[in-house]
């Protein structure tokens, strides 16, 4: 059961709980609520705990506090690190802190006070937190292994004076239901790939649009071969496990302003194919199908935000494996535009079955197109495990973009198209070639992208470092993190009010 979120208009210090959670600034000190009344409960002594570990409200830091009678197992004491209302990502993790904490220590029930409530628009944000903060994926675990306990309550304390009204709650729902769409990308990103292949991924993808009440189309090998996506074909035919391309479509009840078009890798396994990958990390590629995982995510947020804007989804799943039939170096094809590209090596899919992709979101005329992929190791090299690339066809949008990742708490990095980079793709015997040499392998990959969005507004993002964490923090475990998912959706909200 996942956890259940409510409002209270009441002191923290009012309510019961196994975990108490406190929001404190910079600059609270026990003379005011609500560390005022804890500190009487504790004698004064929570104004001595303060001063001796030095703990004065920065963002990173954190306080245990001894639990006072009966209404609270535990306590903790959270920095802000500013005054007054916090940015909507640093409320995220905050409260993301707070949940964390409750899973940490067994607790059934938290409550996380703000002395000084929050605004409506706020409380969207520490809902989200809460939810992301609390995630595990632990369906796998048996016997000892599964966790002793769950989560079941979550109350975010606003304070006596606060005037609750429909605004809070509507918000609370935004975003508990925004961050349920990224725990199901990250489910989807954590599901091991014997159990996620392509028709798997597509039937995942089906079940969400009909919960979100969203038009979803699939298609099979059949179906994707009549339409000529010959790429896509090509890097699936080595397995047993036929390729899909999944179309999904959020339309809004008003007239859109605008149609997006969101585009994902979805390899639900790369061995490298022929050009076999290394045994070291190759479990890792379970996790090459994150792009259409956000797609889904994305998908999924946008029937709970509801923006004014046309958003398709689009997913072109495939698993590239070694079979007698699997496709070769030096092996031409065609594709869904109608160019030729000859096949160097067969570890660089992800590009391929994406241009059959770009070529398809082009026929739906969109105002913009946005492909996200785990495409290249080079950009891993580049920007480390944390922060994603992109890539975008004007400084206008590359603007928004950085802009809309800034406000959802990740970290993107705009990489540069370079053009003389090009002559890297030429081929002797085709149109194209799809990899070049070893240096600017990140950019390579754009450029030979760019070839398939014709003269479309463009942004391509490479999250092959940030999709998979090797550490947990404040807002997920260790494994799958659902980067992107929030930036494209501020995106989509921002472009929704432009
Ligand atoms: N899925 C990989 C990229 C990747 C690497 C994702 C590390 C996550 C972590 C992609 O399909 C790939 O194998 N790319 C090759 C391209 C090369 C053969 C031109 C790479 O980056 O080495
Ligand atoms: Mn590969
Ligand atoms: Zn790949």
């Amino acid at each position: 059961m996942p956890v259940k979120l409510q409002l209270a208009a009441q002191a923290p210090l009012a309510l019961s709980s196994d975990l108490l959670a406190l929001a404190v600034p910079p600059g609270a000190t026990v003379k005011q609520e609500p560390l005022a009344s804890l500190d009487k409960a504790l004698s004064g002594g929570l104004g001595k705990l303060i001063a001796r570990e030095e703990f004065k409200g920065q963002k990173d830091q954190q306080l245990e506090v001894p639990a006072i009678g009966g209404n609270f197992s535990k306590i903790l004491l959270l920095g802000t690190g500013a005054r007054g209302q916090l940015a909507n990502a640093d409320l995220r993790v905050l409260s993301a802190k707070a949940a964390r904490a409750a899973n940490a220590a067994k607790a059934t029930s938290l409550v996380l006070g703000f002395a000084d409530g929050l605004a409506p628009d706020k409380v969207r944000y520490a809902a989200e937190g809460i939810v992301l903060g609390s995630y595990r994926f632990d369906k796998y675990l048996t016997g000892e292994r599964r966790p002793k306990a769950e989560l079941k309550t979550a109350t975010l304390a606003l304070g006596a004076k606060a005037r609750l009204g429909k605004s809070h709650s509507a918000a609370l729902e935004a975003g508990e239901g925004v961050a349920r769409a990224v725990c199901l990308t990250r489910d989807l990103v954590n599901e091991p790939p014997n159990e996620l292949y392509p028709a798997r991924l597509a039937t995942e993808a089906q079940k969400m649009a009909k919960t979100a009440n969203l038009r979803c189309q699939v298609f099979d090998r059949k179906e994707i071969e009549k339409r000529g996506m010959k790429l896509l074909i090509a890097v699936g035919q080595g397995s047993v496990n036929e390729p899909r391309f999944v179309h999904l479509t959020y339309t809004p009840k008003k007239k859109a302003k605008k149609r997006l078009v969101f585009v994902g890798k979805g390899l639900t396994f790369d061995s490298g194919g022929l050009c076999i990958k290394t045994a070291a990390g190759m479990g890792e590629m379970k996790s090459d199908m994150s792009g259409a995982a956000n797609v889904v995510g994305l998908l999924a947020a946008c029937a709970v935000v509801k923006p004014d804007v046309e958003v398709h989804g689009i997913i072109a799943s495939a698993e590239n494996m070694p079979d007698g039939n699997a496709y070769r170096p030096g092996d031409v094809f065609g594709s869904l535009d109608g160019k030729t590209v000859e096949i160097i090596n067969t570890d660089a899919e992800g590009r391929l079955v994406l241009a059959d992709a770009l070529a398809y979101a082009r026929t739906l005329e969109p105002d913009l197109i946005v492909d996200n992929a785990t495409l290249t190791g080079a950009c891993v090299v580049a920007l480390g495990k944390t922060c994603s690339g992109f890539y975008a066809t004007t400084d206008r949008l590359a603007g928004q973009y950085a802009n809309a990742a800034k406000e959802a708490g990740e970290q993107v990095w705009r990489m540069p198209l370079l053009d003389d980079l090009k002559d890297q793709l030429k081929s002797d015997i085709a149109d194209l070639k799809h990899t070049g040499d070893r240096w600017g392998g990140s950019i390579t990959a754009a450029l030979f992208l760019r070839e398939f969005t014709g003269d479309n507004d463009w942004i391509h993002a490479d999250i092959a470092g940030p999709a998979l964490s090797e550490r947990a923090t404040a807002l997920h475990p260790k494994g799958a993190t659902g980067h992107g998912v929030l930036t494209f959706l501020r995106f989509v909200e921002q472009s929704g009010a432009r």
